[in-house]
């Protein structure tokens, strides 16, 4: 095995297959750190969050939806959809700014700020 290694030409036949392991060995462990399959809300969108939409949204005098009541939000959810909610922060809703104040955010961000809001309390233990 040590002098096919030597050999130049096996080198070379050999270095795609390496990369395609350590591909491979990369990929896993990215899959295993950021599970795809389940959606959990990053310190990004906790950053966010916390600096634009916590101000209204855990303040019930507001007149928002509060944050982690799912009764609250399940009734908008089943009105309009994810994607009507994202549309109407987008643009502005009644007493809420367009982006809820958040200039940077993209509506990326404002689906997983509604999807964090909207998620039971039961359930933010598993945020990670
Ligand atoms: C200045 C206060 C304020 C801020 C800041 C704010 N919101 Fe709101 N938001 C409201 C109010 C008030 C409503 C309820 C409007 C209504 O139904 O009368 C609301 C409603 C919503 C709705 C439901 C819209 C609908 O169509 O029913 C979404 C989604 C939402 N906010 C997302 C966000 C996100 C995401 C952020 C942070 C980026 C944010 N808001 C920041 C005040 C705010």
């Amino acid at each position: 095995m040590i002098l096919l290694v030597a050999d130049p030409l096996m080198e070379k036949a050999m270095l795609p297959r390496i990369r395609t392991l350590l591909l491979l060995v990369f990929s896993t462990t990215f899959t295993a750190t950021f599970p795809t399959n389940a959606w959990s809300a990053d310190d990004y969108v906790l950053d966010l969050y916390s600096t634009y939409c916590v101000a209204c949204h855990t303040a019930p005098q507001s007149g928002a939806p509060q944050a982690f009541d799912h009764s609250d939000w399940q009734q908008r959810l089943s009105n309009k959809g994810l994607n009507g909610l994202v549309n109407s922060a987008v643009s502005g809703f009644k007493n809420m700014p367009p982006v809820g104040g958040c200039g940077e955010c993209t509506a990326e961000d404002l689906e997983d700020l509604i999807r964090y809001m909207s998620s039971a309390k039961s359930d933010q233990g598993k945020q990670s």
